[in-house]
């Protein structure tokens, strides 16, 4: 038996790096991409974590590597006080039966020559669960309900939905085998953002109604703002930083996290007006070949010359549950150590200014923006 206050997955220490091959006929291993690094989190009965970070620093090979569908190359993860890795054929199906994923592209995950109730019955089918076809036909109906269409969507085709209505299926789907953690890769990237919340509401609703787990991965700042109870933030393999919603918002205390929420657009015209943009510079580095020290050195608008460049920072806990892997983090926070301007950055590490969004998108008349105001609060 696992005790109730147990949290539903640790990870502990993950990495999976893939090994970068060459050579037509003597297949040499040159090297590896670090895609996860070393993440330790933990997600409780009930709740959501949610991941951000640009794009490439590893969040869905975590994701996937939690279900086992990439195979770590070290560290554990633990689910309901097992460790993943030490199951094999029956048990680790029964295992996956109890978390499932929700893809991002609901079109490609989805089979496009089976309808409906053909998606939704063949797991039940595949797992013995619904009791004949009679009690399958009546779960089917269920789920439908649950995730808000109507019954005749049996009888229809994927594409003949909206986005938002594939994903209602994609979730459907996900849920049908009555899971307990649920891994939701970028669930509403694909949706126009009209339909974006009616997504987020109903994974919610589901949540509360079944005492769902989530880990929701996201590179939108404000969609894993509204659902989680805690979020982690990713850089190149690793978490920076960690802590509840509501204090990571309020209160980011790693630069990476500063810089990513600066470019989240206020709702407030007078406070988006005011608010500084923190540039960074140059490009996200090569998880192949990752800067030395703290791995955000190459860009960082607060890096010191000592130990930035040659000493790995730890995740640090700085208040309760606000975890932060900065050297300087205390001085950053109390405003003992000023910023420089991202065009100050990029002339020492010999590359380009570049605005960041939570996409790592580019700005060009964010360009001129300096780091030295304060970041407005949300
Ligand atoms: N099967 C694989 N073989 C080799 N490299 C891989 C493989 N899967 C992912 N990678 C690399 O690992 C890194 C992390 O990729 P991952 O897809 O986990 O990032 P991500 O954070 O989910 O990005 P995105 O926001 O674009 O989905 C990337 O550099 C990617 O190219
Ligand atoms: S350790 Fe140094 S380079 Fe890394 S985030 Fe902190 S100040 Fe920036
Ligand atoms: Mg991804």
């Amino acid at each position: 038996m696992t005790a109730a206050s147990e949290p539903l997955l640790r990870v502990e220490g993950l990495q999976v790096h893939f090994p970068i091959r060459r050579g037509l006929f003597f297949d040499r291993t040159v090297g590896h991409v670090r895609a996860v690094d070393g993440v330790d989190l933990a997600i409780d009965r009930g709740t959501t974590y949610g991941l951000v970070g640009e794009s490439g620093c590893g969040k869905s090979t975590l994701g996937r590597a939690v279900l086992r569908l990439v195979e770590p190359t070290a560290g554990r993860v633990v689910f309901d006080g097992t460790d993943v890795a030490s199951l094999g054929g029956e048990p680790l199906r029964h295992m996956r039966r109890r978390m499932q994923m929700v893809f991002q592209d609901p079109l490609g995950s989805l089979d496009p020559r089976q309808d409906v109730e053909s998606l939704l019955s063949e797991p039940l089918q595949a797992h013995g669960l619904g009791g004949g076809k009679a009690g399958i036909a009546t779960r089917v109906r269920e789920l439908l309900d649950a995730v808000g269409l109507p019954a005749a969507a049996m009888r229809r085709y994927p594409h003949e939905f909206s986005g938002g209505q594939r994903q209602r299926i994609g979730i459907a789907r996900a849920i049908s085998l009555e899971p307990d953690l649920l891994i939701a890769d970028e669930p509403v990237s694909a949706l126009d953002v009209s339909v974006q919340a009616q997504v987020v509401n109903l994974l919610e609703e589901l949540q509360e109604r079944l005492g769902l787990t989530y880990l929701v991965i996201a590179h939108d700042l404000a969609v894993v703002r509204h659902i989680s109870d805690v979020v982690g933030v990713m850089y190149l393999g690793s978490l920076v930083e960690q802590a509840p919603a509501d204090a990571l918002y309020d209160e980011p205390l790693h630069p990476y996290t500063r810089a990513l929420m600066s470019a989240v657009p206020v709702p407030d015209p007078v406070v988006e007006e005011r608010r500084a943009r923190i540039l960074l510079a140059g490009d996200l580095p090569s998880p192949a070949n990752p800067p030395s020290g703290c791995r955000f050195h190459t860009r960082c608008p607060w890096r010191q010359e000592t130990r930035c460049d040659d000493e790995a920072p730890v995740l640090r806990e700085l208040a309760p549950g606000h975890l932060v892997s900065c050297h300087w983090a205390e001085e950053i926070r109390d405003g003992v150590l000023r910023p420089k301007s991202a065009e100050e950055v990029a002339a020492t590490q010999g590359v380009s200014v570049r605005a960041t969004g939570a996409d790592g998108g580019f700005e060009p008349d964010a360009l001129l923006q300096g780091v030295d105001e304060p970041i407005e609060r949300r």
